[in-house]
């Protein structure tokens, strides 16, 4: 039965729910301290899945999850893959359900922690602690994982936890699949293979929801409606077959670090656009009408510069294009990492036999990561210093998706955020990548809707990532209010 809509707009009385789910929302709150309980025991595991040192870790965290989804009632399993183990569990739906099989996405591998001396605590002992002074916000959890991603996909199992207390049905008889994988970090690699051997499964979902992005501001949750696809390389220059004395051989022969250097400082134009032939004929123009609704989001680029320390000369980049739709609507080529030569203490004259860079692109439609790699790599090819010689490595690579605005799973998902927030959700992008997106639209046909609940200044890959106690409670909120309308499809 539906309750009669009360009080538009308020928090605790939101219109369009129903009595059942206003008593979920009353048990989730009494519940937080034991979910945030919960959460904490998660992020003490440390998923690392890019170092192998941590395997073992990365598995336990696995199993923590998929445990915490056999108490809501779901069958789950830990699969193994080449590399991390995948849980893979999923529920009925009760008989007279009418609405989609969604499958939810997650992952629990978390990223290195390094520099580990910038954590003001250690990354897998959790703090919970308010703002310092100077910091915007309320109550937090740190920890690495916090935000990204074990705190969000805790979000969807707190909402399933509830579900399931108060109508004795998992997932309040809606019909889920869930896939939380252990290796998003490091770029999913096992992820292809384990969606073909259940593509069967998998592809009997209608849509995807993925829980592992951001919302626009502390005060406004929004949808992300696409993301960006990510080409990520590793490219080696080899000179001499040994290091060398830079008195003796200086001047007679390369130094590769110079002449990589050389290199991919030609990896942009005076635009600030990427250089490499061909590089934007897949590129899918930003609409006007998209560029109109971006505007009306009056995101104040400034603003976000100053909180990372930048002033408003910062706000660089391709030219022609504002921050925002920069970071969401236009590919990018950055150098991750350069290494090379004598980086000890004091002086040491020398000239390295080789030197690396790790250089990576972000996409937008149509490119193709498999074609960007290709012409990057013979980009160089075509640069090689004299004397020189190039080692190339394809780390992985993913489609950007955009999911369309106008489907009825999407019309759930907003109303859902508004019931639970009292706000209608901003529609946005965002220039992260989530390599599963793609791979689920290209072999499955499945669209995602990306309901995250981070924010910009959560730290996210880098020390004292945080998670506050207000976002994670919009989240489980939105989540348990996703379920309520899905409750009510075709009632
Ligand atoms: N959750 C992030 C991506 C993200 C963050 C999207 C915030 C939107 C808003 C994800 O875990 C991530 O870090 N992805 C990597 C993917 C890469 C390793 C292929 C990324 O974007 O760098
Ligand atoms: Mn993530
Ligand atoms: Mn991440």
């Amino acid at each position: 039965m539906k309750s009669p809509a009360t009080a538009p707009g308020s928090e605790r009385y939101p219109v369009g729910m129903t009595d059942t789910a206003t008593r979920v929302l009353e048990w989730l709150d009494r519940e937080q301290p034991k979910s945030i309980a919960r959460l904490i025991d998660w992020l003490k595991i440390p998923s690392i899945s890019t170092d192998p040192k941590y395997k073992a870790d990365v598995a336990k965290a696995g199993e923590w999850c998929a445990a915490q989804l056999r108490e809501c009632g779901f069958k789950a399993e830990l699969c193994t893959t080449p590399g991390h183990p995948i849980v893979l569990a999923s529920c009925e739906g009760s008989p007279e359900y009418k609405g989609p099989h969604v499958l939810f996405y997650g992952h629990y591998d978390v990223q290195p922690v390094d520099p580990v001396s910038l954590w003001e605590s250690p990354p897998f002992e959790p703090v919970i602690r308010g703002p310092k002074p100077g910091e915007e916000g309320g109550e937090r959890v740190v920890a690495r994982g916090a935000v990204d991603d074990k705190g969000q996909v805790l979000m969807f199992i707190e909402a399933m936890r509830a579900w399931k207390e108060l109508t004795g049905l998992t997932a309040g008889g809606v019909k889920f699949t869930c896939l939380i994988e252990g290796e998003e970090e490091s770029g999913s690699t096992s992820l292809e293979g384990f969606v073909k051997k259940h593509e069967k499964q998998l592809g009997a979902c209608d849509v995807c929801l993925i829980s592992d992005t951001g919302m626009l501001s502390r005060t406004r949750p929004a949808i992300t409606y696409g993301v960006r696809g990510m080409a990520y390389t590793e490219i080696r220059l080899h000179a001499a077959n040994q290091d060398l004395h830079s008195g003796l051989w200086g001047g007679r022969c390369p130094n590769p670090i110079t002449e990589l250097a050389k290199v991919l400082a030609q990896l942009w134009d005076k635009k600030r656009r990427v250089a490499i032939p061909g590089f934007y004929d897949a590129v899918v123009s930003i609409s006007k009408q998209e560029r109109a609704n971006w505007k009306a989001l009056k995101f104040n680029s400034k603003a976000a510069l100053k909180k990372i320390g930048l002033s408003p000369a910062a706000d660089v980049g391709e030219a022609g294009f504002t921050a925002m739709e920069r970071e969401w609507g236009r590919p990018t080529a950055e150098i991750n990492g350069i290494l090379g030569g004598y980086t000890g203490e004091g002086a040491k004259t020398v000239i390295a036999s080789h030197a690396m860079a790790k250089v990576s692109f972000r996409l937008v439609a149509d490119q193709d990561p498999r074609k960007i790699t290709k012409a990057f790599f013979k980009w160089c090819k075509d640069r090689t210093p004299p004397g020189c010689r190039w080692e190339f490595l394809d780390h992985h690579g993913g489609f950007g998706v955009t999911t369309p605005i106008d489907s009825p799973a999407m019309a759930a998902a907003s109303a859902a955020i508004k019931a639970a927030t009292g706000k209608a959700p901003a529609l946005i992008k965002s220039g992260g990548s989530i390599p599963v997106a793609g791979l689920l639209k290209d072999k499955l046909g499945l669209d995602t809707i990306f309901m995250g609940f981070g924010l910009d200044d959560d730290r996210v890959h880098s020390p004292n990532e945080k998670f506050e106690v207000a976002c994670y409670r919009m989240g489980v909120r939105s989540h348990a209010m996703f379920v309520d309308r899905l409750r009510l499809v075709g009632k």
